[in-house]
């Protein structure tokens, strides 16, 4: 018996090895930690239970008949965060540079089975070199069958990918299907045709970090949403993401008790508002006071700042907030915001996650450079997620609601649950200043008569009592209440059910 377990040890411990510890000192030397340290991290401690330990790859050509490492470069199970299950991959790029062969497919297959079979969120660690070139198609097919699960998985349980080294060709297309990407800055990048193809077909000169590291994909493509300094932080920060989502749509939401009282009131929050309409307010203030202890998990901060995404809590309970940013382009709607935001409100709604929607916007960004790619069907990408969504919804309009935007951001007429603004809203067309010189074109050079029209204007519409005649607002607040109006809102949605017609899907202008 005894040396049956010996037996079973040394073939762990061979495991553990991965490809040596010659390639473990290069991942070190790279500032990258080894797959298992990676999981040591993001796991309650402890908690990691592997699967597929043995696993060898079985391709007989070049050689590697002769060279088989068990686990065959990703490490794959379960553990706890916060005592919640997760399910996990890790690729272990010390083992054929983490490159994918059937069997690493079929590793990464299971646990994506595992956890839809029990509704637990999916998070893979990527740090692979791509399709394991040796085995050609039947690699190619291996990832087919994780993409073919990432669809089905999407919208069933969160799937959170952390790049945290290579990611190229057509590997980039797992993360990209999942709901959330982290990078590491310097250590990761992620392109559909790496630097020397590029040079080839196009004669462009550019490094792995400017054509996919963690900077570009976080500020222009946004195909990522967070860029982290190093593993340690990444693997944290998905810690923290986890906490906010639940086991599945089927799963409650987890509920993180706190002292922070659900009446706390903001006084401060009275005077955020500046005197002049033009001058930008910093919108990070008003969620920073209303969330439980100021605590914010903001998601591509760095991405179309004119809109503010992310998680917070209210009496525990997670909430997302989608909030127009006043200290950015004065918070107008752009392509770049409107996909954002249209992404987050998709991720809550599917979650069943409340919405809470803070509201200063100018409108949409007029110009050819947002006409020629397409503001219209990507504003209409937000509109459509805000429509869609069943989930409870509550606005608080804090100063601009003007025109088409005043309708998208989670108005009423969208089936927002409740809708309040602060006294300082102004829910009109359009400004003062642009209404007039349309509206009094005849008298645009005469100053006074447009100073008169535009005050008139203002002391019409510039408030958001016209809006709350009609029941398009259901209640002017204080602005220091905000929190305690929210936190009573939430507790009388909770029962909150509403259902869409039947269909297959909708078609979401893409
Ligand atoms: C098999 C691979 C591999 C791969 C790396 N290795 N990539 N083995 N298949 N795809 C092995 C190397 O042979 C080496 O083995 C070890 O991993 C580490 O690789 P290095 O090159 O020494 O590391 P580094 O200098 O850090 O460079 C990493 C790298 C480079 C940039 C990822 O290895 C590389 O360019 N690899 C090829 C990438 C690629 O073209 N993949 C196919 C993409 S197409 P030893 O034994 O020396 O340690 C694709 C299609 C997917 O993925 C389609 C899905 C639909």
């Amino acid at each position: 018996m005894s040396a049956n377990i010996a037996e079973m040890e040394r073939r762990r411990e061979a495991a553990r090895m991965g490809g040596g510890q010659k390639r473990i000192d290069a991942q070190h030397a790279k500032g990258k930690l080894t797959a298992r340290e990676r999981l040591d991290v993001l796991l309650d401690e402890g908690s990691f239970e592997e699967l597929d330990t043995y696993v060898e790859h079985d391709c007989v050509d070049f050689g590697m008949q002769d060279q088989k490492i068990p686990g065959d470069g990703v490490v794959t199970g379960s553990g706890t965060i916060n005592g919640r299950l997760v399910y996990v991959f890790s690729q272990d790029f010390t083992v054929f540079g983490g490159s994918l062969s059937k069997r690493h497919a079929e590793k990464i297959c299971k646990v994506m089975d595992n956890a839809m079979k029990v509704g637990a969120p999916v998070i893979g660690l990527n740090d692979s070199g791509g399709a394991r070139i040796q085995e050609g198609v039947a690699s190619l097919g291996g990832y087919a069958e994780v993409f073919q699960r990432n669809v089905l998985a999407s919208g069933v349980v969160p799937q959170l990918s952390l790049i945290m080294g290579p990611c190229a060709g057509g590997a980039v297309y797992s993360p990209a299907m999942t709901d959330f990407i982290f990078m590491v800055k310097d250590s990761s990048y992620m392109f559909v045709t790496g630097p020397e193809v590029v040079k080839t077909v196009t004669n462009e000169e550019v490094t792995q970090e400017d054509l996919g590291g963690a900077v570009v994909h976080t500020t222009k493509t946004s195909v990522a949403d967070l860029a982290l300094e190093n593993d340690i932080e990444a693997l944290l920060a998905a810690r923290e993401l986890i906490g906010f989502v639940p086991e599945s749509n089927r799963d409650p939401l987890p509920h993180l008790p706190t002292d922070d009282p659900w009446d706390r009131r903001e006084d401060s929050l009275d005077t955020l508002i500046p005197a002049s309409s033009n001058m930008p307010y910093d919108m990070h203030e008003l969620i920073s006071k209303v969330v439980d202890d100021g605590n914010f998990f903001e998601i591509q901060p760095a991405h179309g700042a004119n809109i503010i995404t992310g998680f917070g809590r209210i009496e525990g309970n997670p909430v997302g907030f989608v909030a127009n940013q006043p200290m950015v382009l004065a918070g107008v709607l752009d392509i770049d915001a409107s996909r954002k935001a249209a992404r987050f409100v998709r991720f809550c709604d599917a979650f069943n996650i409340p919405i809470i929607t803070f509201v200063d916007v100018p409108g949409f960004l007029p110009g050819t450079g947002q006409e020629h790619n397409g503001i219209i069907k990507h504003g209409a990408k937000l509109l459509f997620a805000y429509a869609e969504a069943t989930v409870p919804k509550i606005t608080v309009i804090t100063r601009k609601a003007y025109g088409g935007a005043y309708d998208v951001m989670a108005s009423k007429h969208l089936r927002g649950d409740l809708n309040y603004a602060w006294p300082t809203a102004e829910i009109a067309v359009m400004g003062a200043k642009g209404a007039v010189e349309i509206i009094f074109r005849q008298d645009r050079d005469d100053p006074d008569k447009i100073a008169e029209k535009t005050k008139e204007y203002e002391d019409r519409f510039a408030n958001p009592f016209v809006a709350a005649s009609r029941g398009y607002i259901d209640e002017v607040i204080y602005p220091h209440s905000t929190r305690r109006r929210i936190a009573l809102g939430l507790r009388k949605l909770a029962g909150k059910h509403l259902e869409n017609p039947w269909k297959k899907h909708d078609n979401l202008p893409l």
